[in-house]
């Protein structure tokens, strides 16, 4: 059985890499994080310690992979099991063109029983949660072939067709984006606003499989959202709007029922300064740290402030653990 869980931080290409989550575990200590999205395949043939070291500090933490056979998904997951991941988790909702044209992502919400067996082989090697994360359905308009007299699978009837079949692999939970996505003519970041949001559906699944562990996401951004959606399903993951904000992580760990005081802003920037300080002796530019700390003072009356003062001509001047006590020197007396 998965552990109880109520939070997490979305998976999200080039912004939830292992410097992010370093950095965004001051805030909390028990929301999942995810890596970024994962191809079976580059596990398989790439620099897997490059691919896949991270962090003790990270956990808990789920890797996420993409797929499209299950021979490649449990190879990968094979080879993953040498490292701590805490969970892992199956792409099926990436819209993008180069994912979906490749028989991965989203479009494998076509696909119900390959799915269904990534899970049931998937459990079979590893005892970690395996969980997926789809949309509501998709509009395979132009990417599903002619086998497929209705490419438009975007009503209830099907969605829940789809979850009895993945259902039967027995997944540990399901992370449903509420909104479809639309495989062709739109691009991953429309794709993540154009189609409207419908977490009715999601409610609806949950209704329906009381059993499954539902977690919903899209849109989410505020204590009040997160209230509302809790009532109805069982946990809840957020994706821009902790990127954008990382300062709003502080309430998760309050739906642990931990009442610790919020990590202050200058205390986490206390924290990842040695990071950013090894990571430069061992001959990296930290700016791929410090790019992920511009939004610590969004909404803050002085978060342009904080923007400028760490611009790429500081951190290569006084390196980055420098500008970064500058900074919060300057913020603190502005
Ligand atoms: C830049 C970016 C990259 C993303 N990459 C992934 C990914 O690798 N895997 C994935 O499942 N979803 C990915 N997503 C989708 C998010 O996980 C999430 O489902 C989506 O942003 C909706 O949640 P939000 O409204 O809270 O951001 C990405 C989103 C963004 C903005």
């Amino acid at each position: 059985m998965i552990k109880i869980h109520k939070f997490s931080v979305a998976p999200m290409v080039d912004k939830t890499d292992r410097h992010f989550r370093y950095f965004l575990r001051a805030f909390s200590k028990k929301s999942l994080f995810y890596t970024e999205m994962i191809t079976a395949k580059s596990i398989i043939h790439g620099d897997k310690n490059k691919i896949l070291d991270f962090d003790p500090i990270e956990k808990p933490l789920a890797l996420q992979l993409a797929g499209d056979n299950v021979e490649e998904m449990v190879e990968a997951v094979k080879i993953a099991e040498n490292w701590d991941y805490d969970e892992i988790n199956l792409n099926i909702g990436c819209p993008s063109d180069r994912i979906s044209g490749n028989n991965m992502g989203a479009v494998l919400m076509a696909y119900p029983f390959l799915v269904r067996d990534m899970v049931i082989e998937v459990k079979k090697i590893t005892k970690k949660p395996v969980t997926v994360k789809h949309r509501i359905g998709i509009d395979g308009t132009g990417i599903l072939d002619e086998t497929f007299e209705n490419k438009i699978l975007d009503s209830y009837e099907y969605l829940k067709e789809f979850v009895s079949i993945i259902d039967e692999g027995n997944p540990d939970r399901l992370t449903i984006h509420g909104r479809i996505a639309i495989l062709k003519g739109l691009s991953p970041k429309e794709n993540r606003e154009i189609p409207p949001l419908n977490y009715d559906f999601v409610y609806k699944v949950k209704k329906d499989f009381s059993h499954l562990n539902i977690e919903i996401n899209g849109g989410i951004k505020t204590k009040e959202d997160i209230d509302t959606h809790l009532k109805n399903v069982d946990s809840v993951m957020i994706g821009r709007e902790i990127y954008d904000n990382p300062y709003f992580l502080n309430i998760a760990d309050s739906y642990y029922d931990i009442c610790n005081a919020p990590t202050s802003r200058e205390e986490a920037i206390e924290n990842i300064l040695d990071y950013v300080d090894s990571y430069e002796k061992n001959g990296f530019n930290s700016n791929s740290i410090i790019r992920h700390l511009l939004g610590l003072y969004h909404g803050q009356k002085n978060s342009k402030l904080w923007k400028n003062s760490l611009n790429i001509q500081n951190i290569k001047k006084l390196g980055g653990k420098k500008t970064l006590m500058e900074a919060i020197k300057l913020m603190k007396h502005n």
